[in-house]
């Protein structure tokens, strides 16, 4: 039958559902092509009429059928490239964004603070020789203070004036590269040296306040009439800019074979604000009396400066080395109990700063 012919490449060419109604009702509306022709079956003999009624109802459900798949397909179709279309008017997805680490952080702030008092930043390196290490440093070999440095060993040959290859226990080793480098540089003038030394420093140990790489930031002033009272001015500086403006700083005696004489560094604790005791008379669990330890300092020794190149009679100064992560720890208001989170790569945990 042509009808049905006709209908079914309508259908197949049909791109919407509005084109599809528009052929449905083109030949099975009430005046469509296939029902003007049932209504022929009176012109038809009466032996034929059940033949031609079955072959008409046949068409009928064919072009219905075909009519039905073809809409559910446009419609699935439709659906898809609805979901493909950009809308450039809908709110974006935000992409997750990173931050420094807090270290990197605190380490930028420590190198602003110093800058602000002339002193440069320096880099040494991180694998070094026992020579900058220790013995440079007034360690004759096997002094027993050398064990405090609990120092990682590069395995390979020991260079005969250097000694063995070691990672960086502190960042004092670079006092006397500092020292070297000043004295070949030096023209007719003097010599004046104001370093910032903050690397990684690497010792062999592990636990709530220990990792076995942190970060150290040294000082070293050396010039001439360099004393005791410069060093305290610029302790005093550094804790006031870092900490804030209540905080004080005391030094008390200690030992370091490349100080003399040396210190350690105490700042008065910042949830007691010093008073070892709480606002409800409870004893602050922070610090002890009232103070938190922040590390060592102390006058170059003599030999120190020999070692570098420098005239001891001629020439004073001071050094102080710091750990990074400690005075981080220090730092009111951070409550980081255990260092190790530090990098444990969690991001949990970094996130939130
Ligand atoms: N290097 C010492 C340490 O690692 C600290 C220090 C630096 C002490 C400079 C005195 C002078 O503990």
């Amino acid at each position: 039958m042509g009808i049905k012919n006709a209908a079914l490449s309508f259908i197949l060419e049909a791109t919407s559902p509005s084109e599809l109604e528009e052929i449905k009702l083109q030949f099975l509306g009430k005046s469509g092509k296939l029902t003007l022709t049932l209504k022929e079956i009176t012109k038809v003999p009466v032996e034929k009429r059940p033949s031609f009624g079955q072959l008409g109802n046949d068409v009928k459900q064919t072009i219905e059928d075909s009519i039905d798949q073809k809409m559910a397909l446009l419609k699935k179709e439709h659906q898809q490239e609805k979901q493909a279309r950009l809308d450039i008017t809908n709110p974006a997805i935000k992409p997750p964004l990173g931050h420094l680490h807090l270290i990197t952080y605190a380490i930028e702030e420590i190198t602003e603070i110093f800058q602000r008092i002339g002193f440069s930043r320096v880099r040494y390196p991180e694998v070094e020789w026992d020579y900058y290490a220790f013995e440079a440093l007034n360690f004759p070999s096997n002094h027993p203070a050398r064990d405090d440095w609990e120092t990682f060993f590069v395995r390979g040959e020991k260079d005969t004036k250097k000694g063995h290859m070691i990672l960086t226990p502190h960042t004092s080793s670079g006092q006397v590269r500092e020292m070297e480098k000043a004295v070949k540089e030096k023209n007719e003038g003097d010599i004046q040296i104001k370093m910032l030394n903050i690397a990684k420093c690497y010792r062999r140990q592990s636990d709530v306040s220990h990792t076995p790489m942190f970060h150290q930031f040294e000082g070293l002033v050396v010039g001439k009439g360099i004393a005791i009272t410069h060093l305290k001015g610029v302790l005093d500086y550094f804790v006031k800019s870092f900490f804030g403006p209540n905080r004080i700083s005391r030094i008390r005696p200690y030992h370091f074979q490349f100080t003399e004489p040396s210190f350690e560094i105490d700042v008065s604790c910042g949830v007691c604000e010093g008073k070892a005791r709480l606002p409800d008379g409870q004893g602050c669990r922070l610090c002890k009396e009232g103070w938190l330890e922040l590390g060592g300092s102390g006058m170059v020794h003599p030999n120190v400066l020999k070692a570098g190149g420098i005239d001891p009679k001629k020439y004073s100064g001071f050094a102080f080395g710091w750990g990074v992560e400690r005075v981080l720890m220090m730092k009111e208001g951070l409550e980081i109990d255990d260092l190790r989170l530090l990098y444990s790569n969690n991001l949990d945990f970094l996130d939130q700063f």
